[in-house]
């Protein structure tokens, strides 16, 4: 059975067009991640699959049956948004159950599912206390406590991290990863701005730009076989280092030459009508590395160190004035700013896009 699927759905405030035919398919169970700049219309999409916005033009599916018309409370979805909003004169517990108490469920059910889900997000020890009296973590715990109790078939959150502290999320993201676990057949769709959050939850990423998809897919795959320059720049971090080239010979192989003069050979096929056409080239921070010997890719300066104990960022001049090249190395090195540097990559590891942004497939 299909989860959901949305076909062709449009939105629009007024003259202005937010959604521009959105075509998804998600299966029942999956984890999905919307993630795109702000703006680009991920809340938006997400209120829509709620019932909160009504559709401007196409048709969404929940299980099979058209929802374009159906209520909020009757799509059998629960919603957790970035502020929690949970009723501070009442305990968790009164939190949790106010939804089914309204429905009208029976009080041993309730008190059946509080716990449950209590349990599952660690929070049995806090069912009598009021909001004021939790942390945030704890809070937002309670709000995803509060959906769980419905029961939803579908699972909707809207940035729900990303009002806590760095701690605070790891902790909770991993509840919630449980969580995916535990309700194997309720299908989450989550958005999100932290790409850690993005790659570890998802089993497909929906990136979003400007009212359209630009590409879904799994995290890995998004990473590893980006399908344009905008998935590129936006899966990584920091972004993929784009170089403006040009291709000096087409075929199997291809040679481009980037800004500078510098010759470079991909084991990317392109068709012979390319040649001569301008094109960016592409390499991630990580996958560079200090050049043994003298092939490399590029050199230049240091401009600026970033220590991070784990890794190091090093920011290097020299290819195109004022656009570093960022390279990340893992570890702790003992390299100054104003140093000369060359750096190589591995040919498997390079990125090539046509002029309107297209990858060239390997
Ligand atoms: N009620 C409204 N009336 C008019 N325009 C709106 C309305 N709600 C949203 N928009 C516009 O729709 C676009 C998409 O908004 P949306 O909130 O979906 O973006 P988003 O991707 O969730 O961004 P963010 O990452 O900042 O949360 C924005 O340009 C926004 O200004
Ligand atoms: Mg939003």
């Amino acid at each position: 059975m299909t989860g959901l699927s949305l076909k062709e759905i449009r939105k629009s405030y007024g003259s202005v067009d937010v959604l521009h035919g959105i075509d998804l398919e998600i299966k029942q169970g999956e984890f999905i991640v919307f993630v795109g700049p702000s703006g680009c219309g991920k809340s938006t999409l997400l209120r829509m699959i709620a019932g909160l916005e009504n559709i401007t033009g196409g048709d969404m599916y929940i299980d099979g049956q058209l929802v374009n018309d159906v209520p909020p409370s009757k799509r059998g979805i629960a919603m957790v948004f970035q502020s929690y909003a949970l009723y501070p004169h009442m305990t968790v517990y009164d939190n949790m159950a106010f939804g089914m108490k309204i429905a009208g469920e029976n009080k041993q059910e309730i008190d059946r599912r509080v716990r449950a889900a209590a349990d599952s997000l660690q929070l049995g020890k806090y069912l009598d206390r009021l909001p004021k009296a939790l942390s945030g973590g704890q809070r937002q715990r309670v709000a995803i406590g509060r959906a769980i109790c419905r029961n939803p078939k579908v699972f909707l959150f809207d940035e729900p991290l990303s009002n806590l502290d760095a701690a605070l999320r790891v902790a909770t993201r991993i509840e919630i990863a449980r969580l995916n676990e535990q309700m194997a057949d309720t299908t989450m769709i989550y958005v999100t701005h932290d790409q850690v959050e993005a790659m570890t939850l998802a089993d497909r990423i929906v990136v979003l730009s400007a009212g359209h998809i630009e590409q879904v897919g799994a995290p890995l795959e998004l990473y590893e076989r980006p399908a344009n320059l905008f998935v590129a720049k936006f899966i990584g971090s920091p972004a993929m280092n784009i170089i403006p080239a040009t291709i000096a010979e087409a075929g199997s192989t291809t040679t481009v030459t980037l800004t500078g003069g510098k010759s470079v050979a991909l084991d990317i096929p392109t068709a012979a009508s390319e040649k001569g056409k301008s094109a960016s080239f592409g390499v991630r921070p990580e996958d560079l590395e200090i050049a043994s010997g003298d092939a490399y890719l590029f050199e230049g300066e240091v401009s600026i160190v970033e220590a991070l104990g784990e890794v190091t960022l090093l920011y290097i001049e020299g290819l195109v004035p004022g656009e570093p090249i960022i390279v990340k190395l893992p570890g702790t090195i003992d390299i100054k700013k104003g140093q000369k540097m060359r750096f190589s990559a591995d040919r498997q590891k390079l990125h090539l896009f046509d002029a309107e942004g297209r990858t060239y497939r390997r």
